[in-house]
């Protein structure tokens, strides 16, 4: 196999030319394809319709706590819904607060707490000249949105196969005081899908940040999302490692069932210390007299414990795998030792993660676009947009059918060795 950068001019010209009448084709065929987003495909749905009838109207509504669902109060959430909660991301009840539908949210409305009224008792980012986020990159779109949105200037610290490049962020953190926090999606990471090691883990919990109120984001969206029942990855559970090094405060961990059961209908939470937990209840009493219960008692009926979940999370993996092998065998086929691109196999979550020769992602996401498939947008994986060497390209396998899903990547691979072939003829 010849890599693209050996060929000659008149042997890049007349592969360029087969490679166009190969896309013609794709663009006559009409295709209207999404890879764009890592929601579950209708197919994962139809496993959590059991959920639908755990409640009606002839079942009790009480909670184990014995207050009626139906009705207001229990601010923290249900204790059993805590505790389903708390095992699936690793941390007792009693750390944990049950919020709404979404992490995302928990996420929106930590940072815009932090700047209007501060972190237990500091000054209010918003009274600070500069507030400063570190954002992993590649990293999840929606995170950078939040702290873009505030006005938080955002730092790339790029990742690494352990997770994110540590000496940078402890030389960062411990030297710069308004730098407030870090973006983390510390399993299976989006786009990635990365699994921080333990050294990782460790390294964080002992930082010895200048700011008083910085805090690690740690966003466990993907805890049990595996893809082989053999092959789990391990992620060193954070609170604890924090706690032991004399840092219990320093970090805020986010987890919802959205990829569980169901996308925006699911259960959040947040897992942080004692000190964290009560500074947030004095925001959270004001803002609502109780999350949705019922949707808490619906989850827990459904999800009697731990290992009703894995059983669960083994039927997305069902699904899921196939495709995301669909994809890999394909990049692995069509563009393997051609020198134009790298890409990680993950072993869990919802993304492939691609690289293309620099200067390239946004012609092949538009090229793609304009046979039929639309692809997360280039650049989308770093904080405004700006990759800075406009080469990662988010792959989100779930929600197309596996036809549809194969199609897709054959028009992609496509794409990618056009495009390569004009940057480097040009
Ligand atoms: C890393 C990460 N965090 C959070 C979310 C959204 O979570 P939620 O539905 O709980 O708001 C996603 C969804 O794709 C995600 O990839």
């Amino acid at each position: 196999m010849k890599t693209y950068q050996s060929m000659s001019k008149e042997e890049l010209t007349s592969l360029k030319t087969d490679l166009e009448a190969k896309y013609k084709k794709f663009q006559e065929m009409g295709l209207k394809l999404d890879m764009s987003r890592g929601k579950p495909s209708v197919e994962q749905l139809d496993i959590s319709m059991g959920m639908m009838d755990v409640l009606n109207s002839d079942v009790s509504l009480i909670c184990e706590e014995g207050v009626d669902c139906r009705n207001y109060g229990i601010l923290d959430g249900i204790k059993e819904a805590r505790e389903l909660l708390g095992a699936i991301s690793e941390v007792p009840a009693d750390n944990i607060i049950i919020y709404g539908n979404s992490s995302l949210n928990i996420m929106y409305d930590t940072v815009s707490r932090s700047m209007t009224h501060g972190v237990m008792g500091s000054t209010p980012w918003c009274k600070l000249d500069k507030v400063k986020f570190l954002c992993p990159v590649p990293g999840y779109d929606r995170h950078f949105a939040i702290t873009e949105h505030f006005g938080i200037e955002m730092i790339n610290v790029p990742m690494t196969t352990d997770g994110p490049d540590m000496d940078l962020v402890e030389e960062l953190v411990s030297s710069d005081a308004s730098i407030k926090g870090i973006w983390c999606v510390p399993k299976y990471s989006n786009p990635q899908g990365i699994t921080y090691s333990e050294e990782t883990v460790k390294r964080f919990a002992r930082l010895k940040p200048a700011a008083k109120d910085f805090r690690i984001y740690w966003d466990n969206a993907y805890n049990v999302h595996h893809l082989y029942e053999d092959q789990h990855d391990f992620c060193l559970e954070i609170l604890a490692e924090c706690e032991k090094a004399g840092n219990p405060d320093i970090v805020y961990k986010f987890t919802s069932t959205s990829k569980i059961s169901f996308p925006g209908s699911g259960v959040a939470a947040i897992a942080t210390s004692k000190n964290n937990l009560a500074d947030i209840r004095k925001q959270l009493a004001l803002q609502t007299i109780g999350h949705d219960k019922l949707n808490q008692l619906r989850h827990v009926r459904y999800f009697k414990s731990l290992d009703d979940v894995h059983a669960h999370m083994k039927k997305h993996a069902d699904i899921m795998r196939p495709k995301f092998e669909a994809v890999i065998d394909i990049l692995e086929k069509e563009l393997g030792g051609l020198g134009i691109a790298s890409w990680i196999k993950p072993r869990g979550g919802y993304f492939i993660s691609f690289e293309s020769m620099d200067g390239c992602a946004k012609d092949i996401v538009a090229k793609a676009k304009d046979a039929g498939v639309v692809m997360t947008g280039a650049g989308a994986t770093y904080p405004y947009g700006k990759d800075p060497h406009d080469s990662n390209i988010r792959i989100a396998p779930s929600f197309p059918t596996l036809d549809e899903l194969k199609q897709a990547a054959e028009l992609f691979v496509l794409c990618v060795k056009l495009v390569s072939v004009e940057k480097l003829l040009a």
